[in-house]
Protein backbone atom coordinates (compact mmCIF):
# COMPACT_ATOMS: atom_id res chain seq x y z
CA UNK A 1 0.00 0.00 0.00
CA UNK A 2 2.73 2.64 0.81
CA UNK A 3 4.39 1.80 -2.60
CA UNK A 4 1.25 1.94 -3.98
CA UNK A 5 0.54 5.98 -2.47
CA UNK A 6 4.22 6.72 -3.59
CA UNK A 7 3.31 5.77 -6.84
CA UNK A 8 0.43 7.64 -6.93
CA UNK A 9 1.65 11.04 -5.15
CA UNK A 10 4.43 10.47 -7.83
CA UNK A 11 2.32 10.71 -11.01
CA UNK A 12 -0.37 13.41 -9.84
CA UNK A 13 2.95 15.70 -9.33
CA UNK A 14 3.88 14.08 -12.71
CA UNK A 15 0.80 14.89 -14.11
CA UNK A 16 0.51 18.80 -13.11
CA UNK A 17 3.94 19.51 -13.80
CA UNK A 18 2.82 19.04 -17.75
CA UNK A 19 -0.81 19.60 -17.46
CA UNK A 20 -0.67 22.38 -15.12
CA UNK A 21 -2.60 26.00 -16.48
CA UNK A 22 -0.40 28.69 -16.50
CA UNK A 23 -1.82 31.25 -14.06
CA UNK A 24 -0.77 34.44 -12.21
CA UNK A 25 -0.98 33.27 -8.40
CA UNK A 26 1.20 30.09 -9.84
CA UNK A 27 4.10 32.83 -10.03
CA UNK A 28 4.20 33.90 -6.48
CA UNK A 29 4.37 32.82 -3.11
CA UNK A 30 2.76 36.21 -2.03
CA UNK A 31 0.64 35.12 0.59
CA UNK A 32 -1.78 38.17 -0.28
CA UNK A 33 -1.93 37.09 -3.59
CA UNK A 34 -2.40 33.10 -3.17
CA UNK A 35 -5.01 34.29 -0.18
CA UNK A 36 -6.83 36.68 -3.25
CA UNK A 37 -6.80 33.88 -5.90
CA UNK A 38 -8.19 31.04 -3.49
CA UNK A 39 -11.05 33.22 -2.47
CA UNK A 40 -12.09 34.10 -5.63
CA UNK A 41 -11.53 30.55 -6.73
CA UNK A 42 -14.22 29.45 -3.96
CA UNK A 43 -16.82 31.56 -6.05
CA UNK A 44 -15.85 30.50 -9.47
CA UNK A 45 -14.06 28.48 -11.63
CA UNK A 46 -10.58 29.82 -12.97
CA UNK A 47 -11.46 30.93 -16.73
CA UNK A 48 -14.44 33.00 -14.77
CA UNK A 49 -12.12 33.60 -11.42
CA UNK A 50 -8.89 35.14 -13.69
CA UNK A 51 -10.45 38.34 -14.94
CA UNK A 52 -11.24 39.16 -11.21
CA UNK A 53 -8.22 38.54 -9.75
CA UNK A 54 -6.29 40.62 -12.22
CA UNK A 55 -8.68 43.66 -11.67
CA UNK A 56 -8.28 43.15 -7.60
CA UNK A 57 -4.52 42.94 -7.98
CA UNK A 58 -4.40 46.16 -10.17
CA UNK A 59 -6.38 47.94 -8.07
CA UNK A 60 -5.04 46.80 -5.11
CA UNK A 61 -1.06 45.11 -5.76
CA UNK A 62 -1.18 44.54 -2.14
CA UNK A 63 -2.48 44.12 1.58
CA UNK A 64 -2.15 47.88 2.89
CA UNK A 65 -4.18 49.27 -0.56
CA UNK A 66 -7.28 46.72 -0.26
CA UNK A 67 -6.95 48.05 3.39
CA UNK A 68 -6.88 51.67 2.35
CA UNK A 69 -9.46 51.11 -0.06
CA UNK A 70 -13.54 50.91 0.74
CA UNK A 71 -16.16 48.29 1.20
CA UNK A 72 -17.93 49.76 -1.91
CA UNK A 73 -15.21 49.71 -3.89
CA UNK A 74 -14.27 46.19 -2.79
CA UNK A 75 -17.79 45.19 -3.52
CA UNK A 76 -17.41 46.65 -6.95
CA UNK A 77 -14.58 44.94 -7.89
CA UNK A 78 -16.77 41.82 -6.63
CA UNK A 79 -19.55 42.63 -8.78
CA UNK A 80 -21.12 39.66 -10.10
CA UNK A 81 -18.64 36.71 -8.46
CA UNK A 82 -21.83 36.31 -5.38
CA UNK A 83 -21.93 35.70 -1.76
CA UNK A 84 -20.81 38.88 -1.22
CA UNK A 85 -19.97 38.50 3.07
CA UNK A 86 -16.40 36.71 1.11
CA UNK A 87 -15.73 40.49 -0.76
CA UNK A 88 -17.04 42.17 2.44
CA UNK A 89 -14.24 39.13 5.27
CA UNK A 90 -11.77 39.77 2.76
CA UNK A 91 -11.94 43.72 3.45
CA UNK A 92 -12.26 43.79 7.03
CA UNK A 93 -8.60 40.81 7.30
CA UNK A 94 -6.90 43.01 4.53
CA UNK A 95 -7.46 45.94 7.43
CA UNK A 96 -6.48 43.83 10.30
CA UNK A 97 -3.81 42.27 8.58
CA UNK A 98 -2.18 46.21 7.69
CA UNK A 99 -2.94 47.60 10.82
CA UNK A 100 -2.75 44.86 13.74
CA UNK A 101 0.10 42.80 11.67
CA UNK A 102 1.86 45.64 10.00
CA UNK A 103 1.05 43.61 6.60
CA UNK A 104 2.49 40.47 7.41
CA UNK A 105 0.48 37.69 7.09
CA UNK A 106 -0.19 34.98 9.58
CA UNK A 107 2.13 32.21 8.24
CA UNK A 108 1.37 28.93 9.27
CA UNK A 109 -2.14 26.96 9.35
CA UNK A 110 -3.62 27.39 12.47
CA UNK A 111 -2.80 31.26 12.87
CA UNK A 112 -4.31 31.55 9.30
CA UNK A 113 -7.58 30.10 10.46
CA UNK A 114 -7.90 32.97 12.71
CA UNK A 115 -8.75 35.49 10.54
CA UNK A 116 -12.06 36.28 9.45
CA UNK A 117 -13.38 34.84 6.35
CA UNK A 118 -10.43 32.26 6.17
CA UNK A 119 -12.04 28.67 7.28
CA UNK A 120 -9.68 25.19 6.74
CA UNK A 121 -10.00 24.41 3.02
CA UNK A 122 -8.48 28.80 2.49
CA UNK A 123 -5.79 28.27 5.71
CA UNK A 124 -4.66 25.13 4.32
CA UNK A 125 -4.12 26.33 0.72
CA UNK A 126 -2.64 29.80 1.93
CA UNK A 127 -0.19 27.12 4.23
CA UNK A 128 0.57 25.51 1.61
CA UNK A 129 0.99 26.98 -1.34
CA UNK A 130 2.90 30.08 0.19
CA UNK A 131 5.07 28.74 3.00
CA UNK A 132 5.16 25.23 2.23
CA UNK A 133 3.41 23.63 5.26
CA UNK A 134 1.82 20.29 4.49
CA UNK A 135 -1.74 20.57 5.19
CA UNK A 136 -3.79 18.96 3.11
CA UNK A 137 -6.71 20.92 0.87
CA UNK A 138 -10.15 19.12 0.73
CA UNK A 139 -12.79 21.31 -2.10
CA UNK A 140 -15.49 19.96 -3.74
CA UNK A 141 -13.30 19.22 -6.92
CA UNK A 142 -10.79 16.90 -4.05
CA UNK A 143 -13.86 15.21 -2.59
CA UNK A 144 -14.67 14.18 -6.18
CA UNK A 145 -11.06 12.62 -7.01
CA UNK A 146 -10.42 10.98 -3.49
CA UNK A 147 -13.47 9.62 -2.80
CA UNK A 148 -13.43 8.09 -5.70
CA UNK A 149 -9.76 7.28 -5.92
CA UNK A 150 -9.68 5.68 -2.50
CA UNK A 151 -12.85 4.64 -2.49
CA UNK A 152 -14.66 6.37 0.37
CA UNK A 153 -18.53 6.40 0.71
CA UNK A 154 -18.34 9.24 3.63
CA UNK A 155 -21.45 11.46 2.95
CA UNK A 156 -19.48 14.56 1.91
CA UNK A 157 -22.53 16.73 3.08
CA UNK A 158 -21.52 16.09 6.91
CA UNK A 159 -19.14 17.98 8.13
CA UNK A 160 -17.24 15.38 10.06
CA UNK A 161 -16.51 13.81 6.59
CA UNK A 162 -13.64 16.34 6.08
CA UNK A 163 -11.79 15.58 8.93
CA UNK A 164 -12.12 11.88 7.21
CA UNK A 165 -10.67 13.63 4.27
CA UNK A 166 -7.72 15.90 5.59
CA UNK A 167 -6.33 12.79 7.52
CA UNK A 168 -6.54 10.18 4.46
CA UNK A 169 -4.46 13.20 2.59
CA UNK A 170 -2.39 14.09 5.47
CA UNK A 171 -0.47 10.40 5.04
CA UNK A 172 0.27 11.11 1.26
CA UNK A 173 0.91 14.24 1.02
CA UNK A 174 4.65 14.81 0.47
CA UNK A 175 6.71 17.13 2.75
CA UNK A 176 8.96 18.35 0.63
CA UNK A 177 5.89 19.46 -2.01
CA UNK A 178 2.49 20.20 -0.37
CA UNK A 179 1.77 23.15 -2.78
CA UNK A 180 1.69 20.99 -6.08
CA UNK A 181 0.62 17.93 -4.28
CA UNK A 182 -2.55 19.83 -3.12
CA UNK A 183 -3.18 22.46 -6.23
CA UNK A 184 -2.42 18.67 -8.57
CA UNK A 185 -5.51 17.11 -6.36
CA UNK A 186 -7.86 20.06 -7.16
CA UNK A 187 -6.54 20.47 -10.48
CA UNK A 188 -7.10 16.90 -11.09
CA UNK A 189 -10.78 17.30 -9.72
CA UNK A 190 -11.79 20.25 -11.89
CA UNK A 191 -10.17 18.82 -14.98
CA UNK A 192 -9.79 14.90 -15.61
CA UNK A 193 -12.12 13.44 -12.74
CA UNK A 194 -14.88 15.63 -12.89
CA UNK A 195 -18.72 15.39 -12.27
CA UNK A 196 -18.99 13.25 -15.35
CA UNK A 197 -15.60 12.15 -15.44
CA UNK A 198 -12.93 11.73 -18.28
CA UNK A 199 -11.74 8.41 -17.57
CA UNK A 200 -10.08 7.86 -21.18
CA UNK A 201 -7.60 10.48 -19.95
CA UNK A 202 -6.81 9.70 -16.71
CA UNK A 203 -3.66 8.32 -15.50
CA UNK A 204 -4.82 5.75 -12.44
CA UNK A 205 -7.81 3.57 -13.82
CA UNK A 206 -5.71 0.75 -12.80
CA UNK A 207 -5.29 1.89 -9.22
CA UNK A 208 -9.34 3.29 -9.00
CA UNK A 209 -11.30 2.37 -6.77
CA UNK A 210 -14.14 3.48 -8.20
CA UNK A 211 -13.08 2.89 -11.84
CA UNK A 212 -12.48 -0.61 -10.51
CA UNK A 213 -15.96 -0.88 -9.49
CA UNK A 214 -17.58 0.96 -12.18
CA UNK A 215 -19.16 3.30 -8.94
CA UNK A 216 -17.94 6.67 -10.61
CA UNK A 217 -21.50 7.63 -10.40
CA UNK A 218 -22.17 6.55 -6.58
CA UNK A 219 -18.90 8.98 -5.68
CA UNK A 220 -19.06 11.39 -3.79
CA UNK A 221 -21.47 10.34 -1.56
CA UNK A 222 -23.76 13.25 -0.80
CA UNK A 223 -26.87 12.97 1.10
CA UNK A 224 -28.61 16.42 1.75
CA UNK A 225 -30.02 18.78 -1.18
CA UNK A 226 -29.32 22.44 -1.38
CA UNK A 227 -32.48 23.65 -0.24
CA UNK A 228 -33.78 26.04 -2.70
CA UNK A 229 -36.51 28.93 -1.77
CA UNK A 230 -38.58 30.90 -4.11
CA UNK A 231 -38.17 34.51 -3.94
CA UNK A 232 -40.74 37.36 -5.72
CA UNK A 233 -38.49 40.80 -6.02
CA UNK A 234 -40.48 43.79 -7.82
CA UNK A 235 -38.52 46.71 -7.94
CA UNK A 236 -39.87 50.13 -8.81
CA UNK A 237 -37.52 52.44 -10.48
CA UNK A 238 -38.20 56.17 -9.71
CA UNK A 239 -36.96 58.36 -12.33
CA UNK A 240 -37.10 62.01 -12.52
CA UNK A 241 -34.61 64.39 -15.42
CA UNK A 242 -32.05 61.98 -15.97
CA UNK A 243 -31.75 60.67 -11.74
CA UNK A 244 -32.76 57.50 -10.39
CA UNK A 245 -33.17 56.78 -6.84
CA UNK A 246 -31.57 53.66 -4.68
CA UNK A 247 -29.97 53.07 -1.56
CA UNK A 248 -27.83 50.37 -0.49
CA UNK A 249 -28.93 47.39 1.18
CA UNK A 250 -28.27 47.12 5.60
CA UNK A 251 -28.17 43.25 5.76
CA UNK A 252 -28.89 40.03 4.01
CA UNK A 253 -26.81 38.32 1.39
CA UNK A 254 -26.85 41.82 -0.72
CA UNK A 255 -25.96 43.90 2.13
CA UNK A 256 -24.07 47.09 0.77
CA UNK A 257 -24.90 46.98 -2.99
CA UNK A 258 -27.03 48.86 -4.46
CA UNK A 259 -31.03 48.36 -5.62
CA UNK A 260 -34.04 49.64 -6.27
CA UNK A 261 -36.93 50.31 -3.68
CA UNK A 262 -38.45 47.19 -3.38
CA UNK A 263 -42.64 47.25 -2.92
CA UNK A 264 -43.94 44.09 -0.90
CA UNK A 265 -47.49 45.01 -2.69
CA UNK A 266 -49.08 45.73 -6.50
CA UNK A 267 -51.12 48.35 -3.69
CA UNK A 268 -47.96 50.24 -2.82
CA UNK A 269 -47.00 50.65 -6.49
CA UNK A 270 -50.38 52.36 -6.47
CA UNK A 271 -50.23 54.27 -3.89
CA UNK A 272 -47.01 56.02 -4.45
CA UNK A 273 -48.12 56.64 -8.27
CA UNK A 274 -50.88 58.57 -6.70
CA UNK A 275 -49.23 59.87 -3.69
CA UNK A 276 -45.54 61.52 -5.65
CA UNK A 277 -47.63 61.91 -9.32
CA UNK A 278 -45.56 59.40 -11.51
CA UNK A 279 -46.64 57.27 -14.55
CA UNK A 280 -44.96 53.97 -15.56
CA UNK A 281 -42.82 54.73 -18.33
CA UNK A 282 -41.75 50.99 -18.82
CA UNK A 283 -42.22 47.24 -17.05
CA UNK A 284 -40.21 44.66 -17.67
CA UNK A 285 -41.09 40.40 -17.81
CA UNK A 286 -40.60 38.95 -15.23
CA UNK A 287 -37.13 37.79 -14.85
CA UNK A 288 -35.64 34.42 -13.69
CA UNK A 289 -32.77 34.45 -11.68
CA UNK A 290 -30.93 31.80 -9.68
CA UNK A 291 -28.66 31.53 -6.83
CA UNK A 292 -27.47 28.93 -5.03
CA UNK A 293 -30.02 28.87 -2.31
CA UNK A 294 -32.65 30.92 -4.22
CA UNK A 295 -34.87 31.18 -6.98
CA UNK A 296 -35.77 34.63 -7.63
CA UNK A 297 -38.41 36.03 -9.87
CA UNK A 298 -37.94 39.60 -10.34
CA UNK A 299 -39.70 42.66 -11.79
CA UNK A 300 -38.66 46.09 -12.87
CA UNK A 301 -41.45 48.85 -13.06
CA UNK A 302 -39.97 52.32 -14.14
CA UNK A 303 -42.02 55.36 -12.71
CA UNK A 304 -41.33 58.63 -13.83
CA UNK A 305 -41.58 61.52 -11.33
CA UNK A 306 -43.20 64.99 -13.08
CA UNK A 307 -42.03 67.17 -9.99
CA UNK A 308 -38.68 67.64 -8.88
CA UNK A 309 -39.99 68.71 -5.43
CA UNK A 310 -42.44 65.23 -5.27
CA UNK A 311 -38.70 63.40 -6.13
CA UNK A 312 -37.15 64.74 -3.50
CA UNK A 313 -40.15 64.29 -1.04
CA UNK A 314 -40.45 61.00 -2.16
CA UNK A 315 -36.48 59.65 -1.37
CA UNK A 316 -36.70 61.31 1.61
CA UNK A 317 -39.72 59.05 2.39
CA UNK A 318 -37.94 55.74 1.44
CA UNK A 319 -34.85 56.29 2.44
CA UNK A 320 -33.40 56.57 -1.53
CA UNK A 321 -30.77 58.47 -3.05
CA UNK A 322 -30.28 59.67 -6.83
CA UNK A 323 -27.56 58.87 -8.88
CA UNK A 324 -27.28 59.94 -12.62
CA UNK A 325 -26.95 56.48 -15.17
CA UNK A 326 -23.32 56.87 -15.21
CA UNK A 327 -23.18 57.42 -11.83
CA UNK A 328 -25.68 54.57 -11.04
CA UNK A 329 -23.78 51.82 -13.30
CA UNK A 330 -20.59 52.33 -10.92
CA UNK A 331 -22.18 51.73 -8.12
CA UNK A 332 -21.72 47.46 -6.63
CA UNK A 333 -25.33 46.14 -7.73
CA UNK A 334 -26.68 42.26 -7.28
CA UNK A 335 -26.47 40.75 -10.74
CA UNK A 336 -29.48 40.92 -11.29
CA UNK A 337 -29.91 44.31 -11.58
CA UNK A 338 -26.62 44.64 -13.49
CA UNK A 339 -28.09 42.78 -16.42
CA UNK A 340 -31.11 44.53 -16.28
CA UNK A 341 -29.50 47.76 -16.85
CA UNK A 342 -27.35 46.35 -19.24
CA UNK A 343 -30.35 45.22 -21.95
CA UNK A 344 -32.58 48.03 -20.66
CA UNK A 345 -30.02 50.85 -21.84
CA UNK A 346 -28.78 49.02 -24.71
N1 LIG B 1 -9.01 25.63 -7.22
C1 LIG B 1 -8.92 26.54 -6.24
N2 LIG B 1 -7.65 26.86 -6.00
C2 LIG B 1 -6.90 26.14 -6.85
C3 LIG B 1 -5.53 26.02 -7.08
N3 LIG B 1 -4.65 26.75 -6.38
N4 LIG B 1 -5.12 25.16 -8.01
C4 LIG B 1 -6.03 24.43 -8.70
N5 LIG B 1 -7.32 24.51 -8.56
C5 LIG B 1 -7.77 25.35 -7.63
Amino acid sequence: MQRNQNYFVQELIDWFSKAKRDLPWRQTRDPYKIWLSEIILQQTRVEQGLPYYERFIDHHPDVHSLADSNEKDVLKLWEGLGYYSRARNLHATAKFISKELNGTFPNNYQNLLQLKGIGPYTAAAIASIAFKESTPVVDGNVYRFASRYFGVFDDITQSATRKTFESLLRDIIPSDRPDDFNQAMMEFGATVCTPSPNCDQCHFTQSCFAYQQKAQNQLPVKTKKVKVSEEHLNYLIFEHSGKYLLHSRTEGIWKGLYQFYLIRSKEEQKELLNKYDGKVTMESEIIKHILTHRRLWVKFVTIEIHEAKSFKNLSKELGLHPFSLEEMLNLPRPKVIVNYLQQAVN
